[in-house]
């Protein structure tokens, strides 16, 4: 089974989400697991304190590098190198859908949730913490940012999306963002559907989605774009170029 365990200074706001909907559906009929833990059981002192000043000065408070150790300690003793150990941090590399899929595939995740300015750099080494980030602006903690990759992971596990619901059609599974969506009415304030969605052609139906996937991937996200490109995916270009682009040539 799945196995997502969290690290926080707010072991209340778990499993809040993840508790509810498909994921708390599956979550209730043991498709995945989430124990919480939390850290201020490992604070140094009568005020279990869990983080001190800034070596160096500056402004905030930085979580201590040996009530980290033991908070994390206690979770993994005896488990071995099943479950990555994971640290949500802005620094950390951006989590990315194929990552996801690499977690997910996986026996699960160990999730330290930080506070204050962060954590102290010698638990991030020591114990070879995965740094991960879920976007360039920075939370107050890392709690919801652990929800939103364990949300991630725990939908691809097979059995948690309805049979309606598919995972392998969307945004970044084929390096493109998803195609434009409608459903009924057959118009809304004027504006009709596209014929060719409601023609019952399905090989031109998988057409105009693959070239509006492409559309609006080349407009919104250069970036994705310029990989799939590469990947020779495009049908602009052949399969078998894996040319770059000229320089300023096309986007
Ligand atoms: C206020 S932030 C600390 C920001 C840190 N001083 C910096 O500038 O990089 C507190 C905690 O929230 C979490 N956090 C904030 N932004 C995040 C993001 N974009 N992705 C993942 N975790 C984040 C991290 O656990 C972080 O240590």
């Amino acid at each position: 089974m799945w196995r997502a365990s969290v690290l926080t200074l707010f072991p209340e706001m778990f499993p809040g989400p993840l508790g509810v909907s498909l994921l708390g559906k599956a979550l209730e009929s043991g498709l995945w697991s989430l124990d919480v833990h939390d850290i201020r059981a490992h604070g140094i002192g009568k005020h279990r304190t869990v983080d001190d000043t800034p070596a160096g000065g500056g402004p905030g408070m930085v979580m201590r590098a040996d009530v980290a150790a033991a908070a994390i300690d206690a979770i993994s003793a005896g488990e071995g190198p099943s479950r990555p150990l994971l640290c949500l941090s802005p620094r950390g590399a951006p989590l990315v859908q194929e990552r996801v899929r690499e977690l997910a595939e996986g026996a699960g995740a160990i999730l330290f949730c930080a506070r204050f300015e962060g954590l102290d750099e010698r638990i991030i080494k020591a114990r070879r913490m995965e740094e991960v980030s879920l976007g360039d602006f920075v939370l107050a903690g890392g709690e919801v940012a652990a929800m939103a990759l364990i949300e991630a992971c725990v939908r691809l596990i097979p059995g948690v999306l309805g049979a309606d619901e598919s995972a392998t059609e969307e945004s970044f599974e084929q390096g493109l963002l998803e195609y434009p969506q409608f459903t009924r009415p057959q118009a809304f304030e004027g504006t009709e559907i596209p014929p060719v969605l409601v023609s019952g052609d399905h090989a031109a139906i998988a057409r105009w989605r693959k070239a509006e996937a492409e559309r609006l991937t080349r407009e919104r996200r250069p970036d994705l774009w310029t990989l799939y490109e590469r990947r020779g995916l495009s049908a602009r270009r052949p399969a078998s170029s894996t040319k770059e682009p000229p320089a300023g040539g096309k986007k």
